[in-house]
């Protein structure tokens, strides 16, 4: 997947929401009440998943800068009530900015920025950016909250042939360019927690795995979809038993019988 379609991120957030780790999240509130007027830096917002989840965690005066390339999930994210931030008692001053993280870093140049965060992002990002965005925090003293990183575990039950052929072609997919250069795809947290840690960080690292269910039949579904795509894409010749593996998955998931493991970590360093 390379753009991500609005419905899709809206398909993921209530089982994001539920996946953070809770032990960080309290951290990160902790962190919070040692600070005033907080200004968060998040990278990669879509429509804002993590400004959702973060603004009543964090409490008190927010002013957030929302950086996403997609225009249209901005003006969605934009364009959303804020009717859920007041019957929270949150009321964050919210700027959102159409930039690229690749070629307008230099650009961001974000105000008195204290917490960097972002979610579903890292994972396709290089090496070398995931380098350049550790230097700016620490340049920058900002604690890094950044959640949903994708490791590369897929489990599937009950298990078939063929899931871990898939796996395997899912996760090469997972470290070609995303527009980043070479993506990490499952490594990144553990190379951000490295690069954090050589710069002076006290950084936590803790699994947030998605556990799907029956009551997941469409998140489900479009993880399907999309991993045979992806199969596809690098292996056009894979028709047959990749067919075979899709409908039989199909079938398990529309009759309620398919749960589905996909692991995730979430990061919080500070200094
Ligand atoms: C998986 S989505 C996560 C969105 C959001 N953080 C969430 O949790 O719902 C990744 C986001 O990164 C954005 N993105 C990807 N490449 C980007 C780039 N080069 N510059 C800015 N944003 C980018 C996408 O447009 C998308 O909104």
């Amino acid at each position: 997947m390379t753009g991500f379609p609005a419905d899709w991120l809206e398909l993921r957030e209530p089982v994001d929401a539920v996946s953070r780790d809770p032990e960080l999240t309290a951290e990160l509130r902790a962190w919070r009440q040692r600070h005033g007027r907080l200004s968060v830096l998040d990278l990669g917002s879509g429509t804002g998943a993590n400004v959702r989840f973060l603004a009543p965690v964090l409490g008190g005066e927010q002013h957030w800068l929302l950086v996403d390339h997609d225009p249209t999930l901005l003006a969605r994210g934009d364009g959303l009530p804020r009717r859920w931030m007041t019957e929270r008692g949150v009321d964050p001053a919210l700027e959102w900015r159409l930039l690229d993280l690749v070629h307008d870093w230099e650009r961001l140049n974000p105000p008195d920025v204290r917490l960097v965060t972002a979610s579903a992002l890292i994972d396709l990002v290089s090496a070398a950016w995931l380098e350049r965005l550790a230097r700016s925090c620490r340049e920058w003293r900002a604690a890094v909250f950044i959640t949903l990183s994708y490791d590369g575990a897929i489990v599937w039950e009950p298990a078939l042939a063929g899931d871990e052929r898939v796996r395997e072609w899912v996760n090469r997919h997972q470290r070609t360019d995303k527009g980043f250069g070479p993506a990490l795809g499952p490594d990144a947290s553990a190379m951000l927690a490295i690069l954090l840690r050589k710069l002076g960080y006290w950084v936590m690292l803790r699994p947030s795995p998605w556990r799907l269910g029956s009551q997941h039949a469409a998140l489900q579904t479009a993880l399907l979809e999309g991993w045979v795509e992806a199969v596809r894409q690098l292996d056009p010749e894979a028709v047959g038993w990749l067919d075979d593996w899709s409908a039989q998955r199909r079938l398990l998931i529309e009759r309620g019988d398919s749960r589905l493991y996909v692991g995730h970590w979430d990061l919080f360093a500070q200094s």
